[in-house]
C-alpha cells in the first residue's frame, strides 16, 4: 500500500516541476544508473540473466556478467527495452538471443529484474517486458496513464558494493538493509 502512495505522491511532487524529455523514437546505447536515496549512481549491469548494480569496482561471482546498455523507445510502452553486452569493456560477451528487461509487477511480490528472450519460457510467472517509460528523469512502469509506478530497490549481494535490483510490488517481507532506488539515464557525479 504504500509504494502506491509513494507512486501517486511523487507524480503529484514530480509533475510540476519535471519536464517530461520529448523523444521521438528508439534510442541504442542507453546507459542505466541507479540511486539510492543516499548513494551515488552504479550502472545497471547483466550477470546470469538478472540486473545488478554496482557501487564499486568488486566483481560478482557469476558465469557471463558485462556491462550493457539499453535500446529503448520512451514513447512506446509496447516495445520491450532490449539490452546488448559493452563491447568496449566486456568484448568477450555476446547474447545469443534478443534479452529484453523484466519485472514482476505482481502486488505483494519482491522480485530480482532479470533479462530473458520474450520467447523464452524463462521469464518468471507475472514478468512483465513492456510498460516501460520515463517519468521526469526516472524509469517508471505505466500500471496505466495516471498510475507511474517506481519501485526499484537494491538488496544487497554477498559482494560489498554489488547489490541485486528488485522490484518491491509492496512487499512487506523486503528484506532488512534492502532499500529503494531510482533508475536514471544520468551518469553519477565522478568522485
Ligand atoms: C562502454 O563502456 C565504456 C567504459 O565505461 C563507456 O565509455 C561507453 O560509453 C560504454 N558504451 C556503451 C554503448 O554502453
Ligand atoms: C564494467 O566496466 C568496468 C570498466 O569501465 C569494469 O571495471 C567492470 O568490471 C565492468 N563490469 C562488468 C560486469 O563486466
Ligand atoms: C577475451 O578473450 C581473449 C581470447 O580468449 C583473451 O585473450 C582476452 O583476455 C579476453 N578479454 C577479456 C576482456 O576478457
Ligand atoms: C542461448 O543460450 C542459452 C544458454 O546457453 C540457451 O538456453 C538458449 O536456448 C539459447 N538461445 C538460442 C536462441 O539459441
Ligand atoms: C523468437 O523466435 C523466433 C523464431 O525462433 C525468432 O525469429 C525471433 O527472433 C525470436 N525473438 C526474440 C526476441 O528472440
Ligand atoms: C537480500 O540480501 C540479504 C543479505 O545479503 C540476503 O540474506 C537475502 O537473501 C537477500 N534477499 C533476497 C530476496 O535475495
Ligand atoms: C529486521 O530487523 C529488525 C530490527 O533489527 C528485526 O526486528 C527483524 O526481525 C528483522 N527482520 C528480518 C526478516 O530479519
Amino acid at each position: 500500500m504504500f509504494f502506491k502512495t509513494f507512486a501517486i505522491l511523487a507524480f503529484g511532487a514530480l509533475s510540476t516541476a519535471a519536464s517530461l524529455p520529448h523523444r521521438r523514437s528508439s534510442e541504442s546505447d542507453v546507459v542505466l544508473y541507479c540511486y539510492g536515496s543516499t548513494s551515488n549512481g552504479g550502472p545497471i549491469f547483466y550477470a546470469d540473466g538478472l540486473a545488478y548494480f554496482g557501487m564499486s569496482a568488486n566483481t560478482l561471482d557469476a558465469g557471463v556478467s558485462t556491462n550493457i546498455s539499453f535500446t529503448l523507445d520512451p514513447d512506446d510502452t509496447t516495445t520491450a527495452w532490449t539490452i546488448q553486452p559493452n563491447t568496449t569493456t566486456n568484448p568477450n560477451v555476446s547474447f545469443n538471443e534478443t534479452l529484453d528487461m523484466y519485472i514482476v509487477p505482481t502486488d505483494g511480490s519482491f522480485t530480482q529484474v532479470g533479462f530473458a528472450s520474450s520467447n523464452s519460457s524463462s521469464l518468471p510467472t507475472g514478468a512483465v517486458t513492456t510498460g516501460f517509460s520515463f517519468f521526469g528523469t526516472n524509469v517508471a512502469y505505466v500500471e496505466s496513464s495516471s498510475n507511474y509506478d517506481m519501485m526499484f530497490w537494491g538488496n544487497a549481494t554477498t559482494t560489498d558494493g554489488i547489490f541485486a535490483l528488485y522490484w518491491n510490488d509492496g512487499s512487506d517481507d523486503a528484506p532488512n538493509g534492502s532499500f529503494a532506488v531510482t533508475v536514471k539515464t544520468t551518469p553519477p557525479v565522478s568522485i
